[in-house]
């Protein structure tokens, strides 16, 4: 039913008898008209809908709402197009619900595109009220969430559609870095359609019934012949493993739309404000006296981050996102003492931790949110690395890695940084070191900083010596340990000041905590420019 208020049916005194009809037929005519464009396509195409595991476009959003709280906008404006026997086309509301309602009780502006409506297809209208959404989104400094189901531009309106794509695409570039936009992708999302969500700060995706591409399978059989399927082409796999177009999947639409209710938790309404904190369920001064049985001394050893991550935050509270692309780095939201915070630590459970170009634009891109929505920066190393081969220089590691250094170098928030392990070369320098701009650099005694890992450097540094000795793997073994010796360790590194402290892994929680306290009020200064520009 809507949740729209109603009127309460109550009789001015003393004209009981004879109230005023025609005011109520008047009511009745709203009402009716309201049911009507609820209805949207019809009981037919909204059963089908069902049929698909899909909800209709006003129950997704009463699903992602706090009950009770969605007001729609627009649920009477039409489509103008007369060509292709649209003429005697009538759906009010068009193809899209748009208005707002409150998540965890802060106000949340949100459209959805009814496919029970010409496929949710989007035409001059359609595009009209998204504008209006997002340009009330803005101007009251609230996020927007856009809940996609569409077969793209509305073919019959030709340009028109074509038109209203392109000012959708303007607002969503004018609202990044303002508001958070937050797009769930839950059925086609085809062609320049696909462009509004990928200008949004989260895509995420539902498994089976959403994808997205630009151009569908038959487009590719004609043109390069190839044969694939549309699940293997633009499935919610392909875009959160392969692509990283998407940044979470879900298994069906509640999960969905109960992520971004998480997500949303750690973010605050608008870049001017500060994120929620919220009361604090986790001690702060709890020792993290796990984490030396996590993480091993011997540094060729794996373990998996994620686990050093849920012992430093608050219990509980690490929401990863991004988890299925470019495995070496990990990135999430997480709380320390209540706090919002943004995760970036290297995984030495995939790939050894190396940086590679996947990893350098995800974490990029993450940095960079934060930096936008004024989360600190909580950064976990332990790599041996960017990732070297001719695959990745030929693709240019150069200028993505390049991304994650401009990130980090102009990040304002407060930057705080734990080198668990391996911290060396390009990558020691790329993952929030003290020079780019760390606020708070930490080393545990495992530390190990250096321009190369051990092997790599004496191979260089003793290629003569080693050519010519008798016993080769043991003079290389001794020289390794030579090296370890005077660079591997945190003590030369912390001597000369580019790490603040060398301190015991259990204090690490309480370490930070006091760190993000401190830095509560720090005002990050940037030269008054237009926008850099980053190596993209
Ligand atoms: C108008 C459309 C439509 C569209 C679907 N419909 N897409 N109407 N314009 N773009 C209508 C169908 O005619 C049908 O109407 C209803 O929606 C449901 O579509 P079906 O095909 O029956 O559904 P399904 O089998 O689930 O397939 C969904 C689909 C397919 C995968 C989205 O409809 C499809 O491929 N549509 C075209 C996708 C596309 O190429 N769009 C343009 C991309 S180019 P009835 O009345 O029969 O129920 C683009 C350019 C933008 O977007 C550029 C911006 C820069």
């Amino acid at each position: 039913m809507s949740n729209e208020p109603t009127p309460a049916r109550k009789a001015a005194p003393g004209r009981e008898e004879e109230a005023d009809q025609s005011e109520w037929d008047a009511i009745e005519e709203l009402r009716r008209r309201r049911e009507r464009s609820r209805a949207g396509g019809g009981e037919e195409r909204i059963a089908s809908q069902h049929e698909k595991e899909k909800m209709t476009a006003h129950e997704r959003i009463e699903y992602l709402l706090d009950p009770g709280t969605f007001r729609e906008i627009g649920p009477f404006a039409e489509h103008r197009c007369t060509e292709f026997g649209m003429d005697d086309k009538e759906f009010p509301g068009d193809a899209v619900v748009t208005g707002y309602g409150e998540i965890h009780e802060r106000k949340m502006f949100v459209f959805a595109h009814d496919f029970t409506v010409l496929g949710g297809s989007v035409g001059e209208v359609v595009a009209d009220k998204i504008c209006r959404t997002m340009d009330q989104a803005v101007d009251a400094g609230v996020p927007v969430i856009g809940l996609n189901d569409s077969g793209g531009a509305r073919i019959q309106e030709g340009v028109d559609s074509l038109g209203g794509f392109a000012r959708l695409f303007k607002r969503n570039t004018d609202a990044s870095g303002v508001v958070p936009q937050i797009s769930c992708i839950m059925g086609p999302c085809a062609g320049g359609a696909t462009y509004s969500p990928a200008l949004t700060d989260f895509t995420f995706m539902v498994n089976e019934t959403s994808h997205m591409m630009i151009t569908g399978p038959d487009v590719i059989e004609t043109v390069t012949g190839e044969q694939i399927s549309m699940a293997e082409l633009g499935g919610a796999t392909t875009h959160t493993n392969k692509s990283g177009v998407a940044h979470s999947v879900y298994n069906n639409e509640t999960d969905a739309l109960d992520g971004i209710r998480r997500l949303l938790s750690y973010l605050p309404q608008n870049n001017m404000e500060d994120p929620p904190v919220l009361d604090s369920w986790d001690e702060p001064d709890r020792a993290c006296d796990r984490l030396t049985e996590i993480v091993p001394t011997d540094a060729k050893k794996p373990y998996d981050m994620s686990d050093v991550v849920d012992e430093i935050v608050d219990d509980d509270s690490f929401f990863e996102v991004h988890e299925q692309f470019a495995r070496s780095i990990i990135v999430g939201f997480a709380r320390m003492d209540g706090q919002a915070v943004g995760i970036v630590a290297n995984q030495p459970r995939a790939m050894a931790g190396t940086i590679d170009i996947d990893a350098s634009a995800k974490a990029a891109r993450f940095v960079r949110f934060c930096d936008t929505y004024n989360l600190p920066i909580v950064t976990l190393v332990d790599t041996p690395g960017f990732l070297p081969g001719t695959d990745q220089e030929h693709n240019g590691i150069i200028r993505h890695g390049a991304k994650l250094i401009y990130a980090y170098a102009e990040a304002t928030v407060p930057l705080l940084t734990v080198i668990a392990r391996k911290a060396y070369g390009g990558a020691y320098i790329v993952m929030g070191s003290k020079e780019l701009g760390a606020d708070r650099t930490y080393a545990w005694p495992t530390a190990e900083l250096a321009v190369l890992g051990p092997k790599g450097a004496v191979n260089i540094l003793y290629r003569k010596e080693l050519a010519a000795a008798e016993d080769t793997d043991a003079r290389r073994e001794s020289l390794i340990d030579e090296y370890r010796e005077e660079f591997a360790n945190p003590y030369k590194p912390a001597e000369r000041g580019y790490i603040d402290n060398v301190i015991e892994p259990q204090t690490t929680r309480r370490r930070l905590i006091d760190d993000l306290d401190l830095l509560d009020t720090k005002r990050g200064e940037t030269h008054p420019k237009d926008h850099g520009n980053i190596p993209l």
